[in-house]
């Protein structure tokens, strides 16, 4: 058994409907006990110590221990065209994205990318992601691999388009399908990876492709499945062009069977009031990806409004339309976001969305996402004080929160002091 102690932070409810006080658990000198990659024990430092004399003993100190973060909404294979300057959506794909995705028909370009990238994110104290990759099945690959070298749960999936895309970087209707279901026999629930369906977006998927990923997801409804909707208003025309039959953008999905408990719906900003209604209706959930839609200037996620109707929400980074891998910087964003709509969200709210309430997105919250006997050891340890900026904020703290935030606001990956993964320390 091993023992690892700090000031511990977890969640035992959802902080937007209920009380913060009582669904927040702190202990301020902690200690998760882990055996066989699970924490089997959360307590009172002193009181594990006691009942545990033989384990071994990691100390943090005053550092902040919770469950690894989890980013919903990523594409991998643009780690490297992440902050590319000055282009609105479609032409911010054509221009960066679809020429960096295409180098992925090398498996060789692909791997290297892939361990990039969760160098990057393990740094960043993200233990679970949920990628896009591209369209060539050795992308999907690579992901995994490179993952499971890491002992990281991730999620993702070969992205699906057969249709305004270059040369090289298009499938058919029949071969995503094929592609798909291969990968996902594969690799759904080998070791900790778990497959997601994934086409792109209505616009570079034709009817029957969005209808052969439908008919993939109802033989497998174990599988979660992912897209993007609503995220910038020349999207939104440009799918209404296509699918003049659909009622809004939301309803070209819906028309696949692509709507359900497991979508995962990117972006969601400029929802009609019908398309609110069914997705909270059809228990999807929404991702929120803040550091992209102001990056990309594509819109205000309606964080507030969203929640107080009941809907699941994650948070995500987006990479890299996204500029940053960090989640810290994406909980600021989203805080820098819903105040732009009047809503202040508090510092366990951030916490919550990028832990528990994004395990929770992707229906995982019985394995990760907070600290509880059971649950699966993914950890991120976080120093409150690193950098001399935070350091002096902090100092003025006297409560949880108001040591926390200015870490949430200015952090970046020096607070993340380690990173555990399966009950191994992964960065430490
Ligand atoms: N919509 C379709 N593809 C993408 C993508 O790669 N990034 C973002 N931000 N939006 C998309
Ligand atoms: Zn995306």
């Amino acid at each position: 058994m091993k023992l690892i102690l700090g000031q511990v932070l977890t969640f035992a409810g959802n902080p937007f409907h209920a009380p913060i006080d009582e669904v927040v658990c702190h202990e301020q000198r902690g200690a998760v006990a882990v055996e066989a990659g699970r924490i089997v024990e959360v307590g009172p430092a002193d009181t594990l110590r006691r009942a545990h004399p033989q384990a071994e003993v990691t100390d943090y100190g005053a550092a902040l221990i919770s469950a690894g973060f989890i980013d919903t909404h990523v594409h991998y294979p643009q780690t490297a065209v992440i902050a590319s300057w000055g282009k609105r959506l479609i032409d911010w794909l054509n221009t960066y994205t679809f020429p960096e995705e295409t180098r992925f028909a090398d498996p060789a370009h692909a791997t290297e990318i892939a361990a990039t990238y969760f160098d990057l994110v393990t740094a960043n104290g993200t233990t679970t992601t949920v990628s896009y990759c591209t369209i060539h099945p050795d992308s999907v690959d690579a992901y995994f691999t490179e993952a499971a070298r890491r002992g990281l749960r991730v999620l993702g999936g070969k992205t699906c388009m057969d249709r305004n895309a270059p040369d090289g970087l298009r499938d058919s209707a029949q071969s995503a399908y094929d592609d798909s279901k291969r990968l996902l026999e594969h690799w759904h629930g080998r070791g900790r990876a778990s497959y997601v369906i994934t086409p792109r977006f209505a616009p570079t998927s034709t009817p029957e492709q969005l209808s052969a990923l439908g008919a993939l997801w109802r033989e497998h409804p174990e599988c979660l499945m992912q897209t993007h909707i609503s995220e910038q208003h020349e999207e939104i025309a440009w799918v209404a062009d296509l699918f003049p039959r659909a009622r809004d953008y939301l309803d070209v999905y819906e028309d696949f069977g692509l709507v359900g408990p497991g979508a995962l719906m990117g972006h969601a900003i400029h929802l009609t009031e019908r398309e609110r209604a069914r997705l909270k209706e059809l228990d999807a959930s929404l991702i929120h990806c803040p550091t992209s839609n102001t990056f990309i200037g594509s819109g205000l996620f309606d964080m507030e409004g969203l929640m107080a109707e009941g809907q699941r929400i994650g948070l995500a980074t987006d990479t890299g339309g996204g500029s940053s891998f960090s989640m810290l910087r994406t909980m600021a964003a989203a805080y820098e976001v819903a105040h732009l709509r009047g809503a202040s969200l508090h510092p366990a709210q951030l916490w919550w969305l990028a832990t528990a309430g994004s395990a929770r997105a992707i229906r995982m919250e019985d394995r990760i996402g907070t600290l509880a006997p059971g649950m699966e050891a993914d950890l991120v340890v976080i120093d409150l004080a690193s950098t001399p900026a935070i350091a002096q904020r902090a100092a003025r703290a006297e409560t949880l929160w108001e040591a926390l935030f200015p870490t949430i606001m200015m952090g970046d990956d020096r607070a993340v002091r380690a990173v555990w993964a399966n009950g191994e320390m992964l960065i430490g």
